[in-house]
């Protein structure tokens, strides 16, 4: 078993932070999730699993060992007259995976293309964007746990999915490694075009009658335009989520701010954009050293360079504090803050 020691993680985040783990293991095959096993037990040290590292913030050096899923395959596994079920290795890159159903012509996933991270990842954080979220497809979710070696199957309910959330988030989940996701897809695909933006783009090019791949590439260009292209400017995404208020907040909101946008949910809770909000503070192109806030979307945190995780956070902070003072409204991190002295 190769494991690696002192390790820098820079090239391994998204949001390029230079930090290092003590010990550091490449997982190309599930099976070797054995050695792992035997190794945690001979070392009870912390671990962390690491996809794409892309909705992470390092605080400072990991003490323990790094799990890096570099795990791959992707295959139809049935059938029937609408719809086609197909499994992928969790290390699996999602976006590669949605141009695999793309290509195949299989609808579901098109509105989440372009999105950083690994197909494991998809399920833990329900990933979503423009109408759509990764639960809308999942059917199962496989899993073993790290330390005992007993391996799960999880139907589409039982994994919660949520807003950016299933039990995979849990702290009693910690050790559970997801191995391989089963999405099920349309094979007479139905186009989701609600959101505005893709509705414009699609008006623009004079695409009337939009194919999955016509959606596909209207979310590449916009996410293009909106998010910075982390090869240049590291960042996680949203580093923030829409915060989610009871109605009554909401329409009190309303009242002394019309023009913030809202999204009525069915429950009679309301969501905000949090983007919105941090942009009316004034955060929008706001930089701190190397530590800033995009200039073409305030949700999204950036690295100019050499800023340290802990810069970041304490950015983050400010915002928060920032907008809870104009608004009282919480705002949540949705990025993963990894602190091993914790
Ligand atoms: N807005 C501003 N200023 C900003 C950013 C946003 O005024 O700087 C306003 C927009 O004009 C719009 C509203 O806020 O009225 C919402 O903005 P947008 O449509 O850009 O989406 P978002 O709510 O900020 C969410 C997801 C994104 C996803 C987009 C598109 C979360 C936390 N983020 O962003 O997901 O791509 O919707 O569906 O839910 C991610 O999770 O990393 C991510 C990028």
């Amino acid at each position: 078993m190769n494991i690696l020691q002192n390790i820098d993680l820079r090239k391994y985040n998204t949001f390029g932070i230079s930090v290092v783990c003590d010990f550091f293991f490449q997982l190309e095959k599930t099976e070797q999730l054995s050695d792992v096993r035997a190794f945690l037990q001979k070392n009870p040290i912390s671990f962390l699993f690491l996809g794409s590292g892309s909705n992470l913030l390092f605080l400072g050096n990991f003490h323990g060992l790094v799990i890096w899923n570099t795990t791959k395959g992707k295959r139809e596994i049935s059938r029937d007259e609408d719809h086609v079920v197909v499994e992928a290795a969790s290390g699996e890159i999602w976006d590669d995976f949605v141009s695999y159903c793309v290509g195949n012509g299989w609808g579901g996933v098109e509105n989440l293309a372009n999105i950083p991270g690994t197909v494991g990842a998809s399920a833990v954080q329900n990933i979503g964007a423009y109408g759509v979220e990764a639960k809308d497809s999942i059917v199962e979710v496989f899993a073993e746990d790290i330390l005992t070696g007993e391996r799960f199957a999880f139907s589409n309910v039982e994994c919660q999915f949520g807003y950016r959330y299933s039990i995979f988030k849990e702290a009693e989940n910690r050790n559970l490694f997801i191995t391989k996701v089963c999405y099920k897809l349309r094979l007479q695909p139905e186009i989701c075009s609600v959101y505005d933006a893709i509705e414009e783009r699609l008006t623009q090019k004079k695409i009337m009658q939009p194919g999955i791949s016509d959606i596909r590439d209207a979310v590449v260009s916009f996410r293009n335009e909106k998010l910075p292209d982390v090869k240049i400017l590291g960042s996680a995404g949203s580093f923030f989520k829409n915060p989610v208020v009871e109605d009554v907040v909401a329409e009190a909101l309303k009242v002394r701010f019309p023009e913030m946008p809202f999204y009525s949910l069915d429950d009679g809770k309301t969501k905000l954009a949090a983007g919105w909000l941090i942009d009316q503070c004034g955060f929008k192109g706001y930089r701190e050293g190397d530590a800033g806030v995009h200039d073409k979307q305030a949700l999204v945190l950036v690295n100019f360079g050499n800023a340290t995780g802990k810069e970041l956070f304490s950015l983050s902070q400010l915002i928060q504090k920032t907008v809870f003072e104009r608004f009282d409204v919480v705002l949540e991190q949705e990025t993963v803050i990894v602190d091993s002295n914790a």
